[in-house]
């Protein structure tokens, strides 16, 4: 198998903990926060394959504004702009998973090259590695705006070919959500799905992709 060169890092789930946004608000979500957080995602993650599919994007901020706006209306929280604003607010600086820096430095240590791609806009996902202390480890930030269309669209993937001259098959990538995994895998990336909350297999991924629970099993598996 061809030599791993470069790692590229899915971040919403994957590097940032989504659901500590709403878990830093959560005694004023009250007791609905859990559902509120997933409705959150949720939806998001749908906004984002809806416009794909109807050929109508929006940016990642404005899927999360949307989803959230439906997540609090679900659960009888839509009169409360201070909280939407507060949770939008926390969304923008999400919760590091405490591994990640550590295992950023090993791989560059190991002359890997390492990079983000992303939904997210250009300006989230400089302020979210800018408050998580990762700015000086340089990493590219790739943005889905580059291409104006989600993942999986194969466009995306090839952002990450294109931007650190290290062909396909060469790259590993990591996220936590199997259907990205899928998306890479079908791309032609290596893959290791960063099964954190231990999800059943989906998408046929199953002895086709290295599964870890945490980002610190990454190196035995590369
Ligand atoms: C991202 C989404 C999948 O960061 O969370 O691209």
């Amino acid at each position: 198998m061809t030599a791993v060169r470069a790692c590229v890092f899915d971040a919403y789930g994957t590097v940032f903990d989504v659901h500590s946004a709403v878990r830093r608000h959560a005694a004023e979500v009250g007791a609905a926060a859990d559902a509120v957080s997933q409705v959150w995602r949720t939806k998001q993650l749908e906004y984002t394959w809806v416009r794909s599919l109807m050929g109508r994007h929006v940016d990642f901020w404005a899927c999360t504004e949307d989803a959230l706006e439906f997540a609090l209306a679900v659960h009888g929280l839509a009169e409360r702009p201070e909280l939407a604003q507060a949770l939008l607010g926390a969304y923008r600086e999400l919760a590091l998973y405490p591994e990640v820096r550590g295992v950023l430095e090993g791989l560059l240590a190991r002359g890997i090259k390492i990079a983000v791609l992303s939904n997210g806009t250009p300006g989230m996902l400089a302020v979210a590695v800018g408050a998580a202390g990762l700015a000086d480890l340089a990493m590219p930030l790739l943005s889905v705006e580059a291409v104006g269309i989600y993942k999986p669209d194969p466009k995306v993937y090839q952002l990450a070919v294109d931007a650190l001259g290290v062909e396909r098959e060469a790259i590993s990538f990591q996220s936590s959500n199997a259907w990205d995994i899928a998306g890479a895998t079908a791309f032609g990336f290596r893959a290791v799905w960063v099964n954190r909350t231990r999800q059943p297999f989906e998408y046929g991924l199953r002895g086709a992709v290295a599964e870890i629970g945490s980002l610190d099993e990454l190196a035995g598996v590369l």
